[in-house]
């Protein structure tokens, strides 16, 4: 199925492209109850014009507070992002955002939510509201358009939360567990229909997930990050062919890469999130047993 698939064309190919986004020796410290705590420490990525990339690691690695900080809604401890060369100051519409917990207002319908990015720019409400329906003809909601989010399954709700960062045109969209939430078969869905828009727009993905198969299926290059602290263990280039299907999966060069990047992340066990290690044992509060 791959055989024809020239992989080291293709990464030179997107090595020769201008850099998009880069984080250099990136360091971020958290208060943790009496002491500070090094959350990530001198992450270096370097991405390109049109890569997608996945990141990927234990719970509580880093990766929500890696994608908060390229989003510029948490400021860091030292080191450096820098979009097309320049250093980010706070958030901005460049770097378009969906992350788990839907985002939506609950109070504005499908096609008000998509239309605040540009009403926020200074936009007519006529143009926003075009450009609001382009976006919702795109991800195949022109029903939905007067609809509000409560009417809308999970599904749905990332679509609009993806028409309603695409809207503003960013340069790069930060995805933090998007489908995380999501029953599979939607979420397979949800992850064909994301490599069909990156595929037919000029867009560079930063995608955070803790799902092998997902990383693996979506990712250009998988950065798999290690634990406490945060830090880049290794860059994975993905070798397999575009347009990705399903059926990759079964595939042998899948099943490689899913055994490399499951040694990656499952050598760091001993390295999980402290708080996870010291879980109380739960007092009996039941007369019924669950043993024999
Ligand atoms: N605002 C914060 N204040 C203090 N600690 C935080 C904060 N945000 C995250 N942390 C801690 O930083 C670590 C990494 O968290 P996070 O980035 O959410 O991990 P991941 O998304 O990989 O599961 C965790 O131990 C978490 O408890
Ligand atoms: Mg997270």
């Amino acid at each position: 199925m791959t055989e024809h698939f020239d992989s080291k064309a293709y990464f030179e190919s997107i090595y020769t492209r201008p850099v998009m986004l880069e984080t250099k020796n990136l360091s971020q410290i958290f208060n943790h109850g009496d002491g500070e705590r090094l959350v990530l420490n001198k992450i270096d990525l370097t991405i390109h014009k049109r890569e997608f990339i996945c990141v990927i690691g234990p719970s509580g690695c880093g990766k929500s507070t890696l994608s908060r900080v390229v989003a510029g809604l948490d400021d860091f401890h030292s080191g450096e992002v820098l979009v097309e060369g320049q250093k980010i100051k706070g958030p901005s519409s460049e770097r378009g955002m969906v992350f788990q917990g839907y985002t939506l207002f609950p109070w504005k319908t499908v096609k008000e939510n998509v239309m605040f990015g540009p009403i926020m720019k200074g936009i007519s409400r006529t143009r926003a509201e075009e450009m609001a329906r382009e976006w919702i003809n795109i991800i195949g909601l022109d029903k939905y358009e007067n609809q509000f989010p409560h009417e809308l399954s999970g599904g749905m709700k990332q679509r609009v939360a993806i028409a309603r960062a695409l809207v503003n045109e960013p340069k790069i969209l930060l995805m933090d567990e998007p489908f995380g939430a999501l029953d599979p078969y939607t979420r397979q869905k949800m992850q064909k229909h994301l490599m069909d828009l990156w595929q037919n727009i000029d867009l560079t993905i930063m995608f955070v997930t803790h799902d092998m198969d997902e990383a693996i299926l979506l990712a250009d290059r998988i950065v798999a990050l290690k634990a406490n602290p945060g830090e880049v263990k290794e860059v994975i280039e993905v070798n397999l062919p575009r347009p990705r299907s399903f059926d990759l999966i079964h595939s042998t060069e899948f099943k490689q890469l899913r055994d490399r990047v499951n040694q990656l992340v499952h050598s760091q066990e001993e390295e999980l999130d402290p708080s996870l290690e010291d879980l109380p044992k739960i007092p009996r509060m039941t007369q019924v047993s669950t043993q024999k």
